[in-house]
Formats: C-alpha cells, structure tokens, sequence
C-alpha cells in the first residue's frame, strides 16, 4: 500500500518509547547491566534471597535486620491458600495449561482479598506481599492436584524458594538446591517496562484494582517471545538430543529464519547478566548430576548463534540456561513460565504502586488505513 503523506512515525512496539520515570530497575543494554533500585544483580544474586529482593522491590530499600525478620514472617503466614482456592484447583479443567490456572486463579483469588478495592498504598503493598506468597503455592498445588499427589501445606519456617521446590517435588531440596532456586527468583523478580510489565502498566493506568493488574501481566507473559521462551528454549535442547547435532541444528533454524528460543533480547545487545549466572549454575547441575549432554548441547547453541549471530549483537538471555536450571531442580517444563511469574510478580506489583504515584491512563491511537466512504450494502444484496 503506498504511504499517505501525512502517514504519522507508527512506534511499532514501542522500541525507544519512555512510558515513566522510575527508580526501581536500571538496565544498561549495552553493557549488560541490571540493577534493582541501585544494586547490581550480581551483588544481590550473590548475598540476596528473594524475600530481601521483594522488600527490596517494594520498599525501595534494603530492610535492616528487624524489616526483613517482618517481611520474612508476613510472606510465609500468607503462602496456605484459603479452602476455596483449592477447591478451584482440583476443579480446573483436565489438562489446563499452568498459566491459564495461574491467570484464573489470581482472578479468583480477588474475591478473597477484604482489601482488594482499598487502593491506598499501604493496602496495595500489603496485597503485593500477600499475592507474592500465593502464586507459588497455587503452582506447587496445581502440579500436584494435576499429578494425583497429595497436596502438601506450605512449611512456614523455609524460606519462600526453599518451600515452593519442597511442595513441587515432595522433599525438602538440599542447600544448593535451594539456594539456586532462591537465586533464580532474585533473577527474575524484575526487568523494568518489558512486555507483561507493560501489560499490567496499562490495566493499571484505568485504576483497575491490584488483581486485575496482575491477571493482565500473567497473560502477557504467556507468549513464546516474552515468557514462554524458556520452556521452547528446553523444548529445543531435548529435541536436539545430542551435542554433536547442536550446530546444525542452529544453522538450519537460522537458514529457515526461525528464532533461536532463549536468544536475543529487545534491549540487550551483549550478554544479559543474568545469563552468565544461570549459566554457571546449570553447569554446576550437570556436575551434581553426573550427566552434561544437555549443557554441552546448550554450549553448542550459544557459540553458534553468537558466532552466526554476532553483527546483529544477538545473545543468550536469562531465559536460554534457565530451562536446563528449572529442569535439574526437578521442575517440570510447562511450570517455566508460572516460575517466571510468581517471581515477577514482585516487580509488577512495585512497577504499579509506583505508576500509581503519578498516574496517567494510557491511551496510544492507532492510524487507520482502511477505506472510510464505503456505501452500505443491505443484507440481501450482498455477493
Ligand atoms: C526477544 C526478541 C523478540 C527481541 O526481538 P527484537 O528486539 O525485535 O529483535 P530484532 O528483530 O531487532 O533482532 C535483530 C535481528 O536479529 C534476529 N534475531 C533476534 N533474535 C533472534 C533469535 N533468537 N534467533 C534468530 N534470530 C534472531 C532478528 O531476526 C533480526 O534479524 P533481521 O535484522 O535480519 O530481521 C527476539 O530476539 C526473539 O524473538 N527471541 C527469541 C525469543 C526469546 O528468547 N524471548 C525471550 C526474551 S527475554
């Protein structure tokens, strides 16, 4: 179609558009830098743990000792769903993706909340923790309804990351087990506008209430080119098999112009920082384990897409090892993505407080293009 000349610059999805200011998270794309309000996520992913990081997230700060003990105890009185909780689990249709249990769940779990229309800051932080201990047991309780296992309670003296691998696998994991499932969550609890932040940004901007914000996230991180990356990313090395088949199975993905899963990222164009964290620890698996096939597989795709791929600055993103991390820490591959989610949710939630603090809807025009002067054809005249 020839362009009008008075066709406005379309910002097809929103590259280099400033929705708002924030001090939450800083992420230098070029030098693969993130930060959580000031601090480098290798810093926080070496001494941290994801209850710190959400305070973290939320406050604006580190808690001194006493904060944290607090924040600590509130997350783990919250994680026991109320009774109709459950009951919904066990009545979720055969077969639902975890996501979409996820998403309904949340929805559901609203009508639970005394404060869910209280939209003050302190009712909205309190529903952020409270929500934030909850996703992670509505996974492990949905993974095992789904199994046929028995549901196990929360343990209120584990820590949050301990606990949830503790209800998905039933047993208690060992230290560093934990401490990467810990370190994971640190990981993944925020990256500034992306994509499903963005999508509960914009629910958010309606002053819709805090649930509805996050249903709309989760349903944003759904797709295969924001969350679903790390399952299709496992999916990908599994279908691979075998080391040696790894190269050309790149060379011709590249060749069909199909996308490497777990590469590439819209703001990165080194190495994600996160990246190279999971990537030592998914080694580190395969050594407890006794068996690396499939981080040789995984090596084998990384030096041939950053080799093919280098003039576009194409490289692994966080989501590319965290497959073969979930994978040894005994998490099954369609329960990645509400991983990703019941970690997010810390910075989503912290994302909408504050937009709240200076709050405009949202509201971009779309430039239309299709015919304006049609006459209209009655029913029976029509070819
Ligand atoms: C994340 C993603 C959507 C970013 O997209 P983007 O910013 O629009 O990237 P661009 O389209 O600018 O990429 C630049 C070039 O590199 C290519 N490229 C980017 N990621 C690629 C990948 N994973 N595999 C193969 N080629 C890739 C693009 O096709 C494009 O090539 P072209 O210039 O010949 O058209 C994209 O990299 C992708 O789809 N990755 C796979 C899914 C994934 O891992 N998502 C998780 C993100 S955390």
């Amino acid at each position: 179609m020839k362009a009008d000349l008075s066709t406005p610059k379309i910002d097809r999805g929103l590259d280099d558009i400033y929705v708002k200011e924030t001090s939450i998270c800083f992420i230098d794309g070029q030098r693969g830098r993130l930060v959580y309000r000031g601090y480098d996520i290798r810093e926080l992913a070496e001494y941290s743990t994801f209850e710190e990081t959400v305070f973290l997230l939320l406050q604006g700060h580190l808690p001194n000792s006493a904060e944290l003990e607090k924040a600590k105890a509130d997350l783990a009185a919250s994680r026991t769903l109320p009774p109709s909780v459950l009951k919904l689990l066990r009545t979720m249709p055969e077969h639902a993706p975890p996501m979409d249990v996820l998403r309904t769940a949340v929805s559901y779990m609203s009508g639970f909340d005394p404060e869910r229309d209280d939209s003050t800051r302190a009712a909205n932080l309190r529903k952020a923790l409270r929500l934030t201990a909850q996703l992670a047991t509505v996974v492990a309780t949905y993974e095992r309804i789904r199994k046929g296992q028995r549901v196990l309670r929360p343990d209120p003296r584990l820590g949050h990351a301990e606990d949830f691998l503790r209800m998905i696998t039933g047993k208690r994991p060992d230290p560093a087990r934990a401490r990467m499932m810990d370190v994971a969550l640190v990981l993944y609890a925020d990256h500034g506008m992306n994509a499903s932040t963005f999508g509960a940004t914009v629910a958010a901007s309606t002053l819709a209430d805090l649930y509805s914000t996050v249903v709309g996230a989760i349903a944003t991180l759904k797709g295969p080119l924001h969350g679903g990356a790390i399952e299709a990313a496992l999916n990908m090395i599994e279908t691979i098999g075998k080391p040696d088949l790894a190269e050309n199975f790149v060379l011709n993905t590249l060749r069909n112009k199909e996308k490497v899963y777990g590469f590439g990222h819209r703001v990165y164009k080194t190495y994600d920082p996160r990246a190279l964290i999971m990537k030592d620890y998914a080694r580190k698996l395969a050594q407890m384990q006794g068996d690396d096939t499939y981080f040789r597989i995984a090596a084998t795709i990384e030096d041939t897409v950053v080799r093919e791929l280098a003039s576009k600055r194409v490289f692994p993103n966080v989501d590319f090892y965290s497959g073969l991390v979930f994978h040894g820490l005994g998490i099954p591959t369609d329960l990645f993505t509400p991983v990703f989610a019941l970690s997010r949710i810390s910075g989503w939630t912290a994302h909408v407080i504050e937009y709240w603090e200076d709050n405009r809807l949202l509201r971009p025009l779309d430039w239309y293009v299709g015919p304006r002067d049609l006459a209209y054809v009655p029913l029976d005249e029509r070819a």
